[in-house]
């Protein structure tokens, strides 16, 4: 299981050296939480905030946008360094032009789905996809309780995957912890977004280790 940090739980007055800190303590991604007021009920930060943190980390930037119009900023976020673009299919933007948008940069492409988002819906894009994130949370928020009946949902993407021939990468987000991490393996999630978890615990490095180490 890789692990990816959510950036949303960090400290941002620093959060230059909270990346130098996620990087030491053994994150596989860094998970950067782009919210517009709009799409959630919440803001975050954009482009200009990830550009100015890249070069704390050579640990790959796994951006998640949570804003109504995720294809007029690709270029910028690509631009600022990301490279994962993840987009939410629920978005306003034309989902196939989105993908070939950030794919246009020579990244890697990948759509979310909310809670009351069926799995069935990114079926059609499954070809043109390097990877699927599936919420256990409504985003918007850190802290929230996982919702384990969303993990049918990677299942069920998972063999679609499988039966088309393609390799994409399932992440998961919100709420992953100890307790549930095992789950979530167990239905074949690749990444698990930990924001949490593993900011709000004593030593970082041994809750990632932690969360590793339950998946067998
Ligand atoms: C929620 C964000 C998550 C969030 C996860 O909208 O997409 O990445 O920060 O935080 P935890 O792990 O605390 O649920
Ligand atoms: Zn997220």
């Amino acid at each position: 299981m890789q692990i990816a940090p959510s950036l949303l739980s960090c400290d941002f007055a620093v959060m230059g050296s909270e990346i130098e800190r996620m990087d030491r303590a053994g994150a596989d991604y860094m998970h950067l939480d782009v919210m517009d007021g709009d799409f959630v009920p919440n803001l975050t930060f954009g482009a200009p905030v990830i550009k100015a943190v890249r070069g704390y980390t050579s640990v790959p930037f796994d951006v998640h946008l949570m804003i109504s119009n995720p294809l007029k900023y690709i270029d910028d976020f690509a631009d600022a360094g990301a490279d994962i673009i993840t987009f939410h299919i629920e978005s306003k933007s034309p989902v196939k032009e989105t993908i070939e948008k950030i794919k246009s940069h020579n990244i890697k492409a990948g759509v979310v789905i909310k809670p009351n988002t069926m799995a069935e819906a990114v079926f059609p894009y499954l070809e043109m996809l390097d990877w699927v994130l599936v919420m256990t949370v409504e985003p918007g928020f850190g802290g929230q309780k996982f919702m384990a009946q969303h993990l049918d949902k990677v299942r069920k993407i998972k063999a679609q995957a499988k039966k088309i021939n393609k390799e994409i990468t399932l992440e998961i987000d919100g709420g992953v912890g100890e307790s549930n991490i095992k789950e979530a393996f167990d239905a074949g999630v690749d990444v698990c977004v930990a924001g949490t978890s593993v900011f709000k615990a004593p030593d970082s490095a041994q809750a990632i280790a932690n969360l590793k180490a339950l998946c067998r």
